[in-house]
């Protein structure tokens, strides 16, 4: 078994706000003590990806619950096993020592201060993948943590969601981000024409992915008057939203397909009660909008890491765009950035070599 150092670098929420005031790095983190129980393993984390969901519970769980004690953000990872519990070898034979896995950290875990942002963690073995394949077109280990992690997970689960069919015409907004940049890949590979809003600087990109058409939002302002002449004659059958464009859902009906339906991942709970009350609940009668608002929450898990690493290994995603990469030291730069809005792909963090 590798020898493992006793103590760790690792970032922590030592008070809640903004980045710069909650986080600070500690040199002095306990390593979990291998080998682990069960059906854990034990991670030596390479990257961690990181995803707005961190700077949410940054912002609003309070850092001081005993409990959750000065936190460690972060879900996404990718890295090598350094240990396995008794229980892995019958219950998930492929992940043995040496292997490179990538994945998110479980919700429970992150909530109870357990993240990714830390040299070394212990997950349950369920919750992880094997890397893609390198003949799979060579992800690197930097694009699989977000492929595994929160934004490869929540594509393949908007996917699954919008059961698309060969030949639907769809949009996708937010296309140029950490979700929008593997679904409209996702969407491609089953046979849908795929329309991706996205800003003008990210056209490029997202045209590189492989889409039916760049509509970008800022060239064609107000984008919903573009796809109201865009699609009246021929609407969509559905949207996708991965940025929170309300204005694009209550104008939808000029668009969108009696039977179409508009699913988001944003602006459910942790972006306020209101369009929620708004959007999923007001009947037509008093003002609603009659398309279906639905309002997808991913709870992570292995079954979605491994699914978004199958489209990688089948070709389907072909690109997990990464923005930038930081050093464990700039994880607050990483961060501000994040919290701009207007990643390209992926922010991703080196952790360890
Ligand atoms: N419900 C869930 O389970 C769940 C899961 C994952 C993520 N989310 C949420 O989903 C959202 C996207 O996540 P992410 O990880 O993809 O974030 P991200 O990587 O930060 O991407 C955000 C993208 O939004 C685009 N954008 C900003 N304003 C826009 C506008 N007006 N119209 C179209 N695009 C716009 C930006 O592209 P441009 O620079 O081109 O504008 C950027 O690429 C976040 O709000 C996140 O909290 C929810």
């Amino acid at each position: 078994m590798t020898t493992l150092p006793s103590k760790m670098k690792g970032w922590t929420v030592t008070s809640n706000g903004e980045p710069k005031k909650a986080l600070t790095l500690k040199h002095d983190l306990p390593v979990p003590k291998p080998p682990p129980t069960g059906s854990d393993i034990l991670v030596k984390i390479l990257y961690a990806a990181i995803n707005p969901v961190d700077l949410h519970f940054m912002n609003v769980l309070p850092s001081w619950l005993p409990i959750r004690y000065h936190p460690t953000p972060g879900f996404d990872f990718s890295g090598e096993i350094v240990a396995v519990g008794p229980s892995v070898k019958d219950s998930h034979p492929e992940l043995k020592i040496g292997e490179k896995v990538c994945g998110a950290m479980a919700t429970k875990q992150v909530t109870f201060g357990k993240g990714a942002l830390v040299e070394y963690v212990t997950v349950p073995a369920e919750m992880v993948s094997l890397v893609p394949r390198e003949t799979s077109g060579g992800l690197s280990l930097e694009q699989a943590a977000g492929l595994a992690g929160i934004a490869g997970q929540t594509a393949s689960f908007m996917a699954e969601q919008g059961r698309v069919e060969k030949g639907w015409r769809v949009v996708v907004i937010g296309a140029s981000g950490g979700v929008g940049s593997l679904l409209v890949q996702i969407l491609k590979s089953k046979g849908a024409v795929v329309y991706a809003i996205c800003s003008e600087g990210n056209k490029t990109l997202v045209e590189g992915l492989g889409v039916d058409e760049v509509i970008p939002y800022d060239t064609h302002a107000p984008v919903e008057k573009y796809l109201e002449e865009k699609f009246k004659d021929q609407q969509l059958d559905l949207i996708f939203d991965c940025a929170g464009n309300e204005v694009i859902y209550t104008n939808s009906p000029k668009y969108l397909k009696q039977g179409g339906r508009f699913l988001t991942i944003v602006g459910g709970r942790s972006q306020g009660i209101v369009p929620f009350i708004l959007y999923k609940m007001r009947p037509v009668i008093l003002g609603g909008t009659p398309r279906p608002f639905e309002l997808l929450a991913l709870m992570p898990g292995g079954a979605l890491a491994r699914k978004a690493v199958e489209y990688a290994n089948e070709g389907a995603i072909k690109e997990a765009p990464v923005d930038s990469e930081y050093a464990m030291e700039d994880a607050v730069k990483a961060y501000e950035k994040l919290a701009g809005k207007h990643a390209k792909g992926k922010i991703v963090i080196k952790v360890g070599a």
